[in-house]
């Protein structure tokens, strides 16, 4: 096996839910408690270098140029182990990370994170998986990041175990010319994971309502983006991340990701829409808001949030594709997608 392994780097974008993922039925497999839709997010990317080294007797994970340890290291060992047992071998790697975007914040980093790190790790060691299985693996890593292994827009089965939960392309990039405008209101890394989140989700008495109702929420999201119906879309997209947050809200202990200024882009987008311009929100698990309207009006939204006191920057993000990996092969170098 060694002779045939190569160091590889891996490319991914985030993605932002339009149906959101929140709560797990298996949290060790992260298989989720509802189905959820996603579109990828060009403009801002994760780039990952995994390299199988026999001279290292552990993983090492730099992340920015600096080591990291604890939790972020075992959850990368623990996704390296499955591609190890998958690829028969026991070489400890060295995982360098990079993102061109605020970390921790509600802008998706674990999904491009586990997404550009699954590609790369099977890629690195010669792995030749389906899309599908990547999704698979990805999804153990963090449960978004299986959204970030197709293109465009998104959907996540649920499934009820290891081999059904995966993501897949419901409409391509093309598709529709959607702008995610991210309201950046914070850096600052976010007070609860995401992970921690999802344990915390059965407490609120408001999840159940949320996941049952949710098959209803998906098929209009599904007919919205197929229809490109922005009055649709932007309906059920609201509703779902005020769900979300509810649940969040009512949690025991409850969590509030929102800041002062994550409500006035909200103010702010409900009256530039009163005013006639489609537009609406929704928010991860963090403070930054993301403001999507048809690519025509993305100029005059960007330039709306960019004056709101509190919003930091604007990033403007387009549909983006599949992740992808480079195979660093002697001084040649192969692109290679993964689909
Ligand atoms: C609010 O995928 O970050 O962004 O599986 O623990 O890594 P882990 O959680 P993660 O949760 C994402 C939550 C969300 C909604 C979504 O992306 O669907």
């Amino acid at each position: 096996m060694v002779e045939n392994m190569y160091s590889a780097t891996g490319f991914s974008h985030p993605n932002i839910a339009l149906i959101k993922y929140w709560g797990n039925r298996d949290a060790k497999l992260r298989i989720p408690s509802n189905g959820s839709i996603s579109m990828n997010l060009d403009g801002l990317y994760t780039r990952t270098q995994v390299w199988f080294d026999p001279q290292l007797d552990h993983d090492k994970l730099f992340l920015e140029g600096h080591q990291v340890a604890g939790t972020a290291q075992k959850r990368v060992s623990a996704l390296l182990d499955r591609v190890r047992n998958m690829a028969g071998f026991a070489l400890y790697a060295r995982i360098q990370s990079h993102n061109n975007f605020p970390t921790g914040t509600g802008i998706a980093s674990s999904a491009s994170a586990f997404a550009a790190l699954t590609v790369a790790a099977c890629c690195a060691a010669g792995l030749e998986l389906s899309q599908r299985d990547l999704s698979r693996l990805a999804r153990t890593g963090s449960g978004s990041a299986c959204r970030s292994i197709p293109g465009g827009f998104v959907e996540w089965q649920a499934g009820d175990d290891d081999k059904s939960s995966y993501a897949f392309t419901i409409a391509p990039t093309s598709h529709w010319e959607l702008v995610d405008c991210i309201a950046v209101v914070s850096q600052d890394p976010k007070h609860t994971s995401s992970e921690d989140g999802h344990v915390l989700a059965e407490s609120s008495p408001l999840q159940t309502t949320r996941i049952s109702d949710t098959p209803g929420r998906l098929e209009k999201c599904r007919q919205a983006i197929k229809k490109r119906d922005f009055d649709a879309l932007a309906e059920v997209v609201e509703l779902d991340s005020n769900l979300m947050h509810a649940v969040i809200m009512t949690s025991n202990p409850p969590l509030l990701y929102w800041q002062p200024a994550t409500l006035a882009v909200i103010q702010t987008v409900k009256e530039i829409r009163t005013q006639g311009t489609a537009v609406c929100y929704t928010i991860d698990a963090g403070p930054n808001v993301h403001v999507i309207c048809p690519k025509e009006d993305t100029d005059y939204i960007s330039a709306q949030l960019n004056q709101i006191p509190g919003v930091q920057k604007v990033l403007t993000t387009h549909p983006g594709g599949p992740a992808r990996c480079i195979i660093d092969e002697d001084e040649s170098i192969t692109s290679k997608s993964s689909i």
